[in-house]
């Protein structure tokens, strides 16, 4: 069942959800070569401890910390570590989600460090563009389906491969709910969307195949090929003419 948000439920949507968008604002300057995906890890946890929330992550099905450090051919879920130290050229997804007030807000970037190089800036730049164009299919009468048709259209003409081993989600009360946001697919399937749900888009696009491996740790999902993957979410509001953007940060000119 997918879960309909009172207007009540949703002022306390855009709550956590921005909390979550500022908690990406503040850590950006941190995201430097030499730092540890561990420092990154403390500096998130304590801001939003400090703001009266929770980090949705720490503990949740028995994950270790706070945010989710994806550095490279990491696709999702890495741990952040003391021994993962940020170089120059690399690209760190942080995924943050909050929960303030019973509401769960989710929202992640793929950050550039230093002299990157442009065959990885253009694989972020449309991976970025493929969340954005399938932010843009979200309206009343709109299909889940939607949203995979075109990320998969946009990839793959650019010779990407779309991640479908992990999706975007309903989310509110609980920080998984249903539907399930796959990445690829058709338009016009899958459920109708309607106004008050509230869903994440997070395209997880590979340099190379699609196909992950999780690691011994049990969490960290690395490229097959070791090739990078990059990665962007927003959670969405469906609205009675449209859709907002939740985790929508001032910097977003969108
Ligand atoms: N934030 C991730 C998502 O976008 C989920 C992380 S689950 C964790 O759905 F356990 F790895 F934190
Ligand atoms: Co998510
Ligand atoms: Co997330």
């Amino acid at each position: 069942m997918i879960s309909i948000k009172s207007a009540r439920e949703i002022d306390l949507m855009r709550a956590t959800c921005q909390l979550a968008a500022q908690t990406l604002e503040y850590i950006a300057p941190f995201v430097k070569v030499g730092v540890t995906t561990e420092e990154i890890n403390s500096l998130c946890h304590e801001f939003i401890v400090a703001r009266g929330a929770y980090p949705s992550p720490l503990n949740y099905h028995g994950f270790p910390r706070s945010v989710c450090t994806s550095l490279n051919e990491v696709i999702c879920h890495g741990i952040p570590s003391k021994s993962d130290v940020i170089k120059d050229g690399d690209i760190l997804n942080i995924d943050v989600t909050t929960y303030l007030n019973k509401f769960h807000g989710d929202t992640n970037k793929t950050f550039l460090v230093g002299k990157v190089s442009d065959e990885v800036k253009k694989l972020v730049d449309v991976t970025y563009l493929c969340m954005r164009e399938a932010i843009k299919t979200v309206r009343p009468g709109g299909h889940i389906g939607d949203i995979g048709a075109i990320i998969q259209e946009i990839a793959h003409s650019h010779g990407y491969s779309v991640v479908e081993d992990y999706c975007g989600h309903g989310i509110g009360r609980e920080f998984h709910e249903a539907p399930q946001v796959v990445h690829v697919g058709k338009a016009g399937t899958g459920p109708e969307m309607k106004p008050g749900m509230t869903f994440t888009i997070e395209p997880m696009i590979n340099l190379g195949a699609k196909e992950g491996k999780v690691l011994k740790d049990g969490w960290t999902v690395v490229t097959r090929d070791k090739k990078w993957s990059a990665q962007f979410e927003h959670t969405i509001l469906v609205t009675s003419n449209g859709h907002e953007i939740l985790t929508l940060r001032k910097e977003e000119l969108i």
